[in-house]
């Protein structure tokens, strides 16, 4: 008992000491720039009316799913579901599983075997990352959007190839040359895996189908925690996929399934973003409502990008954490990213924009960044 408590103390002293200690906080009130809530589902009425509706039109549904879906836990319901989502998206099929992380950890441990490659963007989430380290393959990493990087790296592939990247990145905000990469995996015989938890929003069908890519991709990873304002994820595919992850991804066979008012939440959801064109162009005008008023100066930066996550890269640690106190101190919730999260020298603040954020809002926000940026200019 005692050396193992010693340990966790030291690693936690080591954390407070190097300023990393993370520690949880109950909600603040502030005003909201923080959440991946891009379109208000989250909070929205009218969704949480018709869930409750929708539940309650289905008297027979359990209150937990009381298993795993290969035991007792499989519902009709699931399965229709699963049927409509993968239309939305205009994918042959889809499986369920009950977070992103999930998803990502068990297509990617399960698809790539002993002498397969797996290769990442190296800003790719860390449940791609966790999913990848899961797998027997060898792993490689390349520049964050860079085409040559990753042809260097298609060159060392060996076995089946897959290719990880995202749809919107979450750390950076910014989007990936997607029919470049696509072409390019294709060239090397690779295929591509494509997350668009951050995606999906701001394009309601996500990045692969807005640009027409759906048939060429050979996975999708779609959230539902994010734009979708619920909980769980979907794996986009063949029915080959799903087939296959039904057979050997460990995060799906090894879980209590998701509940029936989850999947009720994420079906409603879905039937709101389908009327959602309102919300998306409010989303649009705030993005570029707030690149309009931002002025971060010389030195520092306000990294290239048209979706609602918008950074400002403020170089060291403490920057970001007093620019984050002082938006804090000024009702608006920003939390700063630090190193070891993102590299050292782009710790930064991470903002991000909603449909139902006000134009005062997003006026106090703007003045506050600017005045900060201007009062700590080299
Ligand atoms: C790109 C990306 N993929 C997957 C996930 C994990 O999704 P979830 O929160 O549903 O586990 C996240 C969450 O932040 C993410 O940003």
């Amino acid at each position: 008992m005692k050396p193992a408590e010693d340990f966790l103390k030291n690693k936690l002293y080591e954390r407070q000491q190097s300023g990393t200690y993370r520690e949880l906080k109950p909600e603040n009130g502030l005003i909201d720039f923080c959440s991946n809530d891009y379109l208000g589902f989250a909070h929205s009425a009218v969704l949480k009316q018709s869930i409750v509706h929708e539940v309650n039109t289905h008297p027979l549904s359990l209150n937990g799913a009381a298993g795993s879906r290969l035991l007792s836990g499989n519902i009709q319901y699931a399965e229709d579901l699963e049927k409509q989502i993968a239309a939305h998206h205009d994918s042959e099929a889809g499986l369920l599983f009950n977070s992103g992380y999930d998803a990502n950890l068990g297509l990617l441990s399960s698809l790539a075997q002993r002498g397969d490659t797996i290769i990442l963007d190296e800003l790719v989430h860390a449940s791609i990352i966790d999913g990848a380290r899961l797998s027997y393959a060898n792993r490689y990493n390349f520049k964050h959007n860079d085409l040559e990087s990753l042809e260097a790296k298609l060159k060392l592939a060996k076995g089946n190839c897959y290719v990880v990247i995202e749809g919107v990145y979450s750390m950076d905000g910014d989007a990936p040359p997607l029919l470049e990469i696509l072409s390019l995996t294709e060239k090397y015989n690779a295929a591509l895996i494509v997350d668009e938890a951050h995606a999906v929003g701001l394009r309601p069908k996500g990045l692969v189908y807005e640009l027409g890519l759906q048939q060429r991709v050979f996975a999708r990873v779609v959230t539902f925690g994010k734009a979708l304002g619920g909980h769980g994820a979907i794996v986009l595919g063949s029915n080959n996929l799903r087939n296959y992850l039904i057979n050997f991804a460990r995060s799906f066979i090894y879980t209590t399934a998701a509940s029936f008012h989850q999947l009720a939440a994420i079906n409603m959801a879905y039937q709101l973003l389908k009327n959602s064109s309102e919300a998306i162009i409010s989303l649009k005008t705030n993005i570029e409502l707030f690149k309009q008023a931002v002025n971060t100066g010389e030195n520092f930066t306000l990294l290239n990008s048209d979706s609602p996550i918008q950074c400002i890269i403020l170089g060291s640690n403490e920057m970001a954490r007093e620019a984050a106190r002082q938006l804090q101190m000024n009702n608006l919730d920003v939390r700063p990213i630090l190193s070891p999260t993102v590299a050292q020298g782009t710790e930064r603040v991470r903002i991000c924009l909603h449909s139902f954020n006000s134009e005062n809002e997003l006026t106090l926000l703007a003045t506050t960044l600017n005045k900060f940026t201007l009062l700590h200019a080299r």
